[in-house]
């Protein structure tokens, strides 16, 4: 069901931790499932993504997509690191049993509210960023419902 790379970032997750004065902080939940993401960046004054750090209270997809995402965002500017969605994410684990995509989500709105604070906190505006929801599946409601 799952891919290899997806099994062995589960087993080994790259870049779980925190950062202590981090340049910004996210934390975005989902309520289907209630799992939690929260994401640390560490930004230099080159905007480049010197480090980046996450924790999860989420399900083994969560753990794989975020610990590829941080992976894929570490060292590259704010705007790379935009560029990061979670269809990147999940191409890059070599796909995710459709029902396991939303978790995939998590990560990607996980560094967008990360970049959001960072943004917030700098006076800045980062081109495409828009502000983050607090639950993921905010206006998907309808298409969602199950009778
Ligand atoms: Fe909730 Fe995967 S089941 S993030």
């Amino acid at each position: 069901m799952y891919s290899e790379k997806v099994m062995e970032h589960f087993q080994n997750p790259r870049n779980v931790g925190e950062i202590e004065n981090a340049s910004g902080v996210g934390t975005v939940g989902n309520a289907k499932c209630g799992d939690i993401m929260r994401i640390y960046l560490d930004i230099d004054e080159n905007r480049i993504i010197r480090d980046v750090k996450f924790k999860t209270f989420g399900c083994g997809a969560a753990v794989a997509t975020s610990s590829m995402a941080t992976e894929l965002v570490k060292g590259k500017t704010i705007e790379e690191a935009m560029k990061v969605t979670n269809r990147a994410v999940m191409e890059a684990l070599d796909g995710l049993p459709p029902v396991k995509v939303h978790c995939s989500l998590l990560a990607e709105e996980a560094i967008h509210a990360a970049l959001w604070d960072y943004a917030e906190k700098h006076g800045i505006k980062i081109e495409g960023l828009e502000k983050p929801k607090s639950d993921i599946h905010e206006g998907e409601e309808e298409e969602e419902e199950e009778y």
